[in-house]
């Protein structure tokens, strides 16, 4: 018996992912979705749900720390996605921390980690209480951001990982990288979010005869014969398309 065969591969549902992921991803491990600004980190993560809605009759729930329920709505419609009305007819359930709630949370930054208890507490209530198989992060930063104490981050992270494994809750935790735009793609650096998690997927801007490409790349999975290379991808009308048949070769 090979490894994969125990770790539960799931189809996500997104047809170039699945194919370099080598499959899917695992029921219940902890995913960083690494990548600069507007490289795509958002559709991907909300893709990955949508799909789990559409083709596989599996709820999800989008926690968002940044964009409103509403603008993110307003945006995934270019891409034919009803977030609203998934959420109405309860396949997609929402946390919202973008307005109201992130204001409760800032009162409440003065108890730094009764506040990140609260935070985390509320998304893992809301995995139980749904029952969903696929939960999006976006994006995890926040932590960060919001309480500055490393350790605490690091501990309570570790913390929500084995629950949501326990709940076999997949998860897509979005992470912004400071620098926009990847310079060296030979050397990505990992973050402390990245060691927590199961697997790493980097999203990447690349600079190729002085046209910006975007890149996806498999950098960790553990257990999963994935591929190793740079595959280009763009976003369409539909979401994002990989070129799983293209990757990018660099003349070094
Ligand atoms: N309908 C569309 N067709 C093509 N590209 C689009 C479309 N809608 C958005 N985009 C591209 O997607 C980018 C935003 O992607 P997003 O997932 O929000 O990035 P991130 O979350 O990594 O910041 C935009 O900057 C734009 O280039
Ligand atoms: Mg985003």
């Amino acid at each position: 018996m090979g490894i994969n065969s125990s770790l539960n591969v799931k189809p996500t549902g997104i047809d170039g992912f699945d194919t370099i992921l080598g499959g899917g991803l695992p029921a219940g491990w902890f995913i960083a979705l690494r990548g600069g600004a507007g490289v795509g980190k958002t559709t991907l993560a909300v893709q990955y749900l949508i799909e789990g809605i559409l083709k596989y009759n599996d709820p999800g729930l989008l926690v968002t720390f940044n964009e409103p329920l509403a603008a993110l709505d307003a945006v995934c419609r270019n891409y034919g996605w009803d977030l609203k009305g998934l959420k109405e007819m309860g396949e997609l359930a929402v946390l919202d921390f973008s307005s109201t709630e992130m204001g409760i949370m800032q009162q409440a930054s003065r108890l730094r980690e009764a506040s990140l208890d609260y935070v985390t507490q509320k998304i893992i209530d809301e995995v139980r209480r749904t029952g969903v198989n696929r939960l999006v992060i976006d994006p995890l930063n926040t932590f960060s951001l919001l309480f500055r104490d490393l350790f605490e981050i690091r501990k309570e992270l570790h913390r929500v990982i084995g629950i949501l494994w326990e709940e076999k809750c997949t998860t897509l935790a979005v992470y912004e990288n400071t620098d926009d735009h990847a310079t060296n793609v030979h050397n990505p650096e990992f973050s402390t979010e990245d060691f927590l998690s199961y697997g790493v997927i980097n999203l990447q801007y690349m600079l190729i005869n002085s046209i910006r490409e975007r890149g996806i790349e498999i950098l960790k999975m553990r257990g999963l014969n994935h591929s190793k290379r740079i595959h280009p991808f763009s976003i369409t009308d539909h979401g994002i398309e990989i070129d799983v048949k293209n990757p990018i070769v660099f003349n070094d």
